[in-house]
C-alpha cells in the first residue's frame, strides 16, 4: 500500500504541493519518497530512502521547478526500501516518469520481454516495467499520443494498480489510471490533483471525482477527461462535494482505524493472492527438506502460526511446531540444528522475542524463513528468504488485516507444499485454489452483512464479567484470536481453549448466563462441537455461535449467532470466521467507551523482551 499523488496547477510550483500532499498520505507507507516535475520540456527528479521529513531535510523536496508533477510515498512490496527502488521510475530515455501503487503480477514476463528488446532496468520493482512498456509502445507507434501509449501499456498489466505518469514528450499532460488500487481526483480553482486517497488534497479542495476500476484519466489545462481503458470510450462524471474533516479523511470516513482495517481485508486478501510464485517455491523447497519446522511468533501472529500448523499437516502431511517466540529459546534452543527450519511470522518484523528466537536458531545454523508485513525490517535482514504479506500499514494496535493476510500466505504455502510433496490430487488442488480465490469476496460479504449484527450482540453482552471462546480443530486458532482481540481492546477477561478441553477443568467456571462463543466451521469436527455446545447449555451458558449461513442445527440451539457465507472449506475457515470476532471485539470496545485503536499498556511494535 503506497501513496501516489499528481497535479497540474494553473499557478505556482507543483513540488511543494506534492510534498505536503504526500505527507498526508504517509500513513500509506513511508519507506522512501520521490517527486518528479516537468519544466521547460525537461523532467526534474528528487527521491530518496527514508521518511518524507528525512528525505526533505537532505534534498529539499520543495524546489523542483514546474507546475506539473507526480509523487510517491512507498511501502515496499517488490524490492527493498532503497533509493534505487523508490518511485518515480523511468524509461531508458528518462523522458517518461511513473508512480504506482499496487502489484503487477506479470512483471517478470514483461521485464524479460522488454530486456530482450534492449531495455535496461535499474530497480528491483515491478513498477519499472510500466515506463519501459510505454516507451516501447511510443517507439513502435510514433503517431500515438502519450495517453494512447499509457492506455496500451496498461492493457498488458495483470494485477492491481493506481498510477500516474508524466512525459517530457507532452509536458503539459498528466495521465493516471486505476485497476483495484484506489484513485481519486480533486478539482480546485488552481488545478487538478490525482491521489490514492482524499486526505492528500483535502486542504486544497473538497470537490472530488472518484475513478473506477478500468478507467484512465487525462489531465490538461482544459480539465480532465475520463476514458475506459478497454476501448477508450469517454465517461462523463461531474465532481462531488465531500464533507469530511481531515481526521475523517485519513480514516476514510470510518470512526477508527481498526474498523477501517477490518473493512480493508477483501482488498488485502486480493493482494496476498498475487504473491510471486518463486518465493512460494523457494519456501517450500526449504520446508520440504528440513527435519523439523518451528513456526515462531507472538500474539496474533502466533495464532496465524497455530492455524498454519493444521494446514501444513492436513494439506501437505507435514508436521510443524507452532511456538511462542518468547518460549522458543527455553523450549527448543538447544535442540535446533542445521536441519531445522524456523518460519518466523511477524507483522512488524521488529518484535524483540521473535528476533531473539531467530538469532539464537541462526547461531545453531538453522535455516531462517520469515513472513512479515514490513519489508526492510530487522526480520527481513536476518532471514534467508522472506515473503511480504502485502497488507499495507496497519495503524490500529489490534492486528486485524495482518492476521488474515498472514493466514492467506501460509495457506498458499501449505498448498504449494502439498503439490510439491504429491500429497493431494490435482482435483483437490483445483478445489482448494478455487476456494482461496473466492475468499476475498467471502470476507467482503461477511464484513458487510455481519457488522450491524455484531454491534447488536456486543450491546447485549458488553457487561459480561467473563467470556469463553471455544473451537475444535483449526478453529482453536480462531477462538484464541477472537479472545485476544476482545481482551486487548474491550478489557473483558476472556478464556479460550480447544472445546474438547472443557471437561478437563474449565467447565467448572460455567454458571447461568455466562456467554460462550463457539466457532463452528463445517468440517469433521461439527458434530462434536454440537455436543460441546449442549454440555455448556446444560450448565446455563449463553451460546453465541459463529456459523456458516443456514447451519440450522446450530441456529436452533444457539442464543445468538453471526454468519459467514456457505461452502467454506474448514481448512481455510480461520480467514472468514475471524471477521465476526473482530467486529464483535470492536463493537464491545465501543460499547464500553474504550478507544479500540490505542488500547492501554500496548504498543504496535513490541521491541523489548
Ligand atoms: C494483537 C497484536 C499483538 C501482535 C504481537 C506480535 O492484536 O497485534 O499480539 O500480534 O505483538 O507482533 P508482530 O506480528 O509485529 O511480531
Amino acid at each position: 500500500m503506497c501513496g501516489i499523488f499528481g497535479c497540474l496547477l494553473s499557478n505556482g510550483n507543483a513540488s511543494p504541493v506534492i510534498h505536503s500532499s504526500l505527507k498526508k498520505l504517509e500513513y500509506r507507507g513511508y519507506d522512501s519518497v520521490g517527486i518528479a516535475t516537468i519544466f521547460d520540456g525537461k523532467i526534474f527528479l528528487k527521491k530518496g530512502q527514508g521518511k518524507i521529513d528525512e528525505v526533505h531535510k537532505n534534498l529539499n523536496l520543495d524546489d523542483l521547478p514546474g507546475n506539473i508533477g507526480i509523487g510517491h510515498t512507498r511501502w515496499a512490496t517488490h524490492g527493498a526500501p532503497l533509493q534505487i527502488n523508490s518511485h518515480p521510475h523511468f524509461d531508458c530515455t528518462g523522458k517518461i516518469a511513473v508512480v504506482h501503487n499496487g502489484i503487477i503480477e506479470n512483471f517478470s514476463e514483461l521485464k524479460l520481454e522488454l530486456q530482450n528488446l534492449g531495455h535496461i532496468f535499474v530497480s528491483k520493482t515491478d513498477t519499472e516495467v510500466i515506463p519501459h512498456l510505454i516507451e516501447a509502445i511510443m517507439k513502435d507507434k510514433p503517431d500515438f499520443s502519450f495517453e494512447n501509449a499509457v492506455q496500451e501499456a496498461i492493457k498488458r498489466l495483470e494485477g492491481s494498480f493506481a498510477l500516474a505518469a508524466i512525459s517530457s514528450h507532452e509536458p503539459s499532460k498528466l495521465v493516471c489510471a486505476r485497476n483495484e488500487s484506489p484513485l481519486i481526483l480533486g478539482i480546485s480553482d488552481n488545478g487538478i490533483y490525482c491521489a490514492s486517497d482524499i486526505p492528500a488534497f483535502l486542504p486544497l479542495t473538497n470537490k472530488t471525482v472518484p475513478i473506477n476500476n478500468g478507467e484512465l484519466v487525462i489531465i490538461t489545462a482544459k480539465g480532465y477527461q475520463i476514458k475506459k481503458i478497454r476501448d477508450g470510450s469517454l465517461i462523463e462524471r461531474a465532481p462531488e462535494i465531500i464533507e469530511w474533516t481531515s481526521e475523517m479523511a485519513v480514516k476514510q470516513g470510518y470512526p477508527h482505524f481498526m474498523i477501517k482495517e477490518i473493512y480493508e481485508q477483501p482488498e488485502v486478501l486480493r493482494n496476498t493472492l498475487r504473491l510471486q510464485d518463486h518465493y512460494l517455491d523457494l519456501f517450500s523447497t526449504f520446508l520440504d527438506r528440513s527435519t523439523e519446522i518451528f513456526l515462531v511468533a507472538c500474539g496474533t501472529s502466533y495464532h496465524a502460526c497455530l492455524a498454519a500448523s493444521y494446514m501444513f499437516s492436513k494439506l501437505a502431511f507435514l508436521p510443524t511446531y507452532p511456538v511462542y517466540a518468547s518460549e522458543f529459546i527455553e523450549q527448543y534452543g538447544k535442540s535446533v540444528n542445521i536441519d531445522s527450519t524456523i518460519l518466523a511470522v511477524s507483522q512488524s518484523g521488529e518484535t524483540a522475542d521473535t528476533i531473539a528466537a531467530v538469532v539464537s536458531a541462526q547461531q545453531r545454523a538453522a535455516t531462517i524463513l520469515s513472513l512479515t508485513n514490513t519489508i526492510g525490517s530487522t526480520l527481513t535482514r536476518i532471514s534467508r528468504v522472506y515473503i511480504g504479506t502485502q497488507a499495507g500499514p496497519e495503524i490500529g494496535v489490534a492486528a486485524t488485516k495482518t492476521f488474515t493476510s498472514q493466514i492467506s500466505v501460509l495457506a498458499q504455502l501449505a498448498l504449494r507444499l502439498a503439490k510439491r510433496r504429491g500429497k493431494i490430487s490435482q482435483d483437490e488442488i483445483d478445489t482448494l485454489e478455487g476456494q482461496l480465490a473466492k475468499l476475498p469476496d467471502i470476507v467482503d460479504t461477511t464484513v458487510k452483512t455481519q457488522d450491524a449484527k455484531a454491534k447488536q450482540i456486543a450491546h447485549k453482552y458488553a457487561n459480561s464479567k467473563v467470556l469463553f471462546f471455544l473451537g475444535r480443530g483449526i478453529s482453536t486458532a480462531t477462538a484464541f484470536e477472537g479472545r485476544l482481540k476482545l481482551m486487548e481492546i474491550a478489557y473483558i477477561p476472556s478464556v479460550a481453549f480447544p472445546a474438547g478441553e472443557s471437561k478437563h477443568g474449565p467447565i467448572s467456571l460455567i454458571e447461568n448466563g455466562l456467554p460462550v462463543i463457539f466457532v463452528c466451521q463445517k468440517d469433521d469436527t461439527h458434530k462434536t462441537v454440537i455436543s460441546n455446545i449442549m454440555e455448556m447449555k446444560a450448565r446455563g451458558a449463553k451460546i453465541i455461535a459463529i456459523i456458516e449461513k443456514d447451519d440450522n442445527e446450530i441456529k436452533e440451539i444457539a442464543d445468538d449467532y453471526l454468519e459467514v457465507p456457505q461452502g467454506i472449506l474448514g481448512i481455510f475457515s480461520p480467514i472468514p470466521y475471524a471477521i465476526p470476532l473482530q467486529l464483535l471485539a470492536y463493537h464491545m470496545a465501543i460499547e464500553l467507551n474504550h478507544d479500540p485503536d490505542m488500547p492501554r499498556n500496548l504498543a504496535k511494535s513490541v521491541t523489548v523482551k
